[in-house]
């Protein structure tokens, strides 16, 4: 059975059961910053967990199902080693938000497992766990399934409570006792202590399905104990591994092989010429996995980068090509494997499809980045072994910042230290690695910060009162009721002169962070006193966070207040609409593969970060930014309006990348555009302003590189754009001040200096050359020594490509061996004769280096280095002439 057909099966058997089938939720947690990636089928669906209610298209859905994508890199180093470790995989969930419970689940878990109508397997091979006092689900699996008491394990919270060891390490959060289904491969996988699931060390039984039984909030100190509270509700969230299912029902040993996985290790084979068998197919298997990892990553808006969710994937795709390298994959081919995972997987997850061109161009690039520097890597493992001493072994630090720097792996530094004959301290290797593990532990931890949340007052505040109404759109001021006072961990309920606290509204015209746009600042008044705003943000449920020092008199919870926004909110508005004209503008321009990758709209500027492959041309900003002045001169009326999402997509709204579901959607439209078919519509929950005219004027600032395939444009809107022309042009004035020219005569008399400028900077070469020449014609005897010329010249002060040069010349005079050097740089150059005569400069030099006290290295008839002790190295060269 192909994999597509497994999940379709799975989504299908559950809706029957009146759940409601929804896409993927995208990798990049919407909403949700303390959490890296998407890690399970639950994640995105945690706050209806925790008591939201789980609105869907208008209507209240207390079944769900999805077959969710995944990316999980704490256990990333077992990829490629087994078969079935995955860094990205597809979770197949049914949930239930105070719906059904235990008896359902297990009973259709059985049924669709069993059932020859969906995945008919055999029930002899199926056996289950249950938490260790869940006597509850044991009698169900026992009495109702009919699971024989043999098949039945009860096992502690490591292996059957969710998340994993919960209630006595964390996280905090919703959780619950779970029960496991595994599946027998028989007793050829296994080892003899294997007896049953979670014994033993083989392979021979496998997880493929938690049920879990989310029925506690789990609170207290990490590590705990913590305390188990009854949430609300009683829920059901489940987790089927896809992939373990497939390799079951396609009879193969590793997912690896299953139908979504094998046209990539074959590609890897045909284009590496390895076969995937033995040590090697290990990294068959990294690339595989990774590069469908970096794929889904980038399709759904994440780019490369040397922090958070960018660095994870740059990472991934580092691994994936150092495993090419082993592999004799010294250029790029990566991308060329991207079209096969949007051809297996772009069915089910359209982004990948969708954004296919501008994902291969980013992984094209970044691969080129790299591989310069594996090259760096190359070079610096060469001079540190030429730096040993026979003998000696490269030590495990420099083997580590090899790996930490370069991305160059142990396996490689090994295999090259050995062409030398060195060795290589692999522990002391396996120590830093461990020491730098832990270091990312500490300070990644996301995994455990799935469940992390805003404090609890807030939670029921939200359950109470709903979420808080915003008022903004219009308005700048308004009035609305204290709800709830927040300092720290605390709650309060009165703050009086001097405290900071977060405010929290019933209704407010304050629009929090998010989206790209600050949060807001103003003040809050009230008869008796006044408290000033410094920013606005607001929790997941939407409840809204003023974050305020109390000025005058005291706040109270349920005081009325009279909320009044800063006017420069009206400023950022023409920075908001600005960004959208600029969005549409540079599609116009360069073309449709350009999508937003990240957003800042402040009051006195706007920066904006889209894919395109090269930095823009000055023609190219120009156009630009006329296109959007002319739009602004057009004066057209912004409008918005909710919709469904899917009608938003009809409509062809630019959607924020990689955004993938949410009912109802806000759509911002501007109605008409500088050029036919030149339009502004897109899903925004920002401020914006009433007619493109408002928005004054808009001049581009700067033009930059983010990272590779990404750039960054900044720019200034309405009368910020005025200053900083202003600006500009005073600076223009003030510098022909300086050079005493008349503006209109700036560039001339500029022209001049540069001119003259060069004159100088030739007539100093030239002046330096013929030093050079002088002190080598005064001081070269050429010797010999057994048939060939040699020549020792010392020089003072000058660069190493004037110390190149000096050993060219000597070796034009008839040296056949020229060694130069000046301060601690060495240059040592071989005559063509010299060479036939075996000798080779790398080796020569380290050699020299050896005796002399220096280092560095080279080859054929050129060798570099520094730190030779010009005497002693004049003494040792005829020595070691044949
Ligand atoms: N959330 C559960 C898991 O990830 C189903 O295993």
């Amino acid at each position: 059975m192909r994999t597509a057909e497994i999940r379709e099966k799975y989504l299908a058997f559950f809706e029957e059961k009146g759940h409601l089938r929804l896409p993927s939720f995208s990798l990049v947690p919407e909403n949700d910053p303390s959490l890296l990636f998407t890690s399970a089928g639950m994640a995105p669906l945690k706050p209806y967990f925790l008591g939201a209610r789980p609105l869907f298209g208008g209507r209240e859905w207390r079944r769900v199902v999805t077959c969710q994508e995944c990316l999980r890199v704490g256990d990333i180093e077992n990829v490629g080693r087994t078969g079935r470790h995955n860094t990205y995989f597809e979770m197949l969930g049914n949930f239930s938000f105070g719906d059904y419970f235990k008896k359902e689940a297990i009973l259709w878990a059985w049924e669709f497992l069993t059932s020859p109508q969906w995945l008919g397997l055999d029930p002899g091979r199926l056996w289950v766990t249950v938490y260790e006092d869940d006597d509850e689900a044991y009698a169900l699996w026992r009495d109702l399934v009919g699971v024989p008491e043999e098949r039945i394990g009860r096992f502690g919270e490591d292996e059957n409570y969710w998340p994993g060891g919960a209630i006595t390490h964390g996280p905090n959060g919703p959780s619950g006792p779970c029960s496991e289904i595994f599946y027998d491969r028989g007793p050829a996988f296994g080892t003899p202590d294997e007896t049953g699931p979670n014994t033993g060390s083989g392979d021979r039984f496998v997880e493929i399905w938690n049920l879990v039984f989310t029925q506690y909030d789990r609170q207290g100190p990490i590590p705990g104990p913590g305390i188990l509270k009854p949430l609300p509700q009683k829920n059901i969230d489940t987790g089927m591994g896809l992939y373990r299912v497939a390799a079951i029902l396609q009879g193969v040993e590793d997912f690896y092989r299953t139908d979504t996985f094998y046209p990539l290790i074959e590609r890897v084979a045909l284009l590496s010429g390895k076969p995937y068998e033995g040590k090697a197919s290990v990294s068959h298997r990294v690339i595989a996995d990774h590069i469908r990892a970096v794929v889904a990553a980038l399709a759904d808006g994440v780019v490369f980068a040397n922090t958070g969710r960018g660095y994870v994937v740059r990472r991934l795709l580092r691994r994936a090509l150092r495993h090419g390298y082993l592999l004799g994959l010294q250029e790029p081919f990566l991308h060329r494997l991207a079209p096969l995972v949007a051809e297996a997987l772009g069915d089910f997850y359209p982004e990948m499809r969708e954004n296919l061109p501008a994902v291969e161009r980013q992984i094209g690039l970044e691969e080129e980045r790299f591989l310069e520097t594996l090259e760096g890597g190359l070079r610096r493992l060469d001079a540190l072994l030429s730096g040993l001493k026979p003998g000696e072994v490269l030590p495990g630090q420099e083997a580590f910042r090899l790996y930490d720097t370069y991305g160059f792996p142990l396996d490689l530094t090994v295999e090259i230290a050995a062409e030398r004959g060195f060795g290589v301290d692999t522990e002391g290797f396996e120590r830093a690695m461990e020491a730098q593990q832990e270091r990312s532990r500490a300070a990644m931890a996301f995994e455990r910060e799935i469940f992390k949340r805003s404090a609890q007052v807030l939670e029921e505040l939200y359950a109470e009162r709903g979420a808080t109404e915003f008022l903004g759109y219009g308005a700048l001021e308004a009035e609305g009721t204290v709800l709830a006072l927040l300092a720290g961990d605390q709650s309060l309920s009165e703050a009086g002169p001097g405290t900071e606290a977060q405010v929290v509204l019933d209704r407010t015209p304050f629009y929090a962070e998010g989206g790209g746009q600050i949060g807001d600042f103003g003040f809050l008044e009230w008869p008796s006193g006044r408290a000033r705003v410094e920013t606005t943000q607001k929790t997941e449920q939407g409840l809204f966070l003023h974050r305020a020092r109390v000025e005058e008199g005291i706040l109270r919870v349920g005081e009325r207040v009279r909320a009044v926004v800063d006017p420069a909110r009206r400023d950022t508005e023409r920075h908001h609409t600005a960004t959208h004209l600029l969005h549409a503008a540079l599609r116009a321009v360069l073309g449709p593969h350009v999508r937003q990758a990240g957003s800042l709209v402040a009051p006195d500027r706007l920066r904006f970060d889209f894919t395109h492959p090269e930095a823009l041309t000055p023609e190219e900003l120009e156009r630009i930014e006329l296109l959007v002045n002319r739009w602004i001169l057009a004066d057209f009326p912004v409008t918005w309006r909710y919709m469904p999402l899917e009608e938003a997509r009809r409509e062809g709204a630019m959607a924020l990348f990689g955004e993938k579901y949410g009912e109802v959607v806000r759509v911002v439209r501007v109605e008409g555009g500088p050029l036919p078919g030149l339009e502004s519509k897109e899903l925004c929950g920002g401020t914006h302003v009433r007619r493109t005219g408002e928005i004054g004027a808009f001049l581009i600032q700067k033009e930059e590189a983010v990272s590779a395939g990404v750039r960054r444009l900044e720019a200034v809107a309405g009368e910020w754009a005025i200053r900083f022309a202003r600006g500009s042009l005073n600076r223009l004035k003030a510098l022909a001040e300086r050079l005493s020219v008349g503006e209109a005569a700036l560039e001339e008399r500029l022209e001049k200096l540069l001119q003259e400028l060069r004159a100088r900077e030739k007539e100093v070469e030239s002046l330096k050359a013929r030093l050079v020449q002088a002190e080598l014609k005064g001081e070269v005897a050429l010797l010999e020594k057994g048939g060939l010329r040699y020549g020792v010249v010392e020089l003072s002060g000058v660069d190493p490509a004037a110390l190149r040069q000096a050993a060219d010349d000597l070796v034009q005079r008839g040296a056949d061996v020229a060694l130069v050097t000046s301060g601690g740089q060495a240059v040592l150059k071989l005559s063509p004769r010299a060479q036939e005569g075996g000798l080779e400069a790398g080796a020569l030099f380290r050699a020299l280096a050896a005796r002399s006290g220096g280092r560095g290295g080279g080859k054929g008839a050129l060798a570099q280095g520094a730190g030779l002790d010009p005497e002693r190295a004049r003494k040792a060269l005829p020595e070691l002439l044949p």
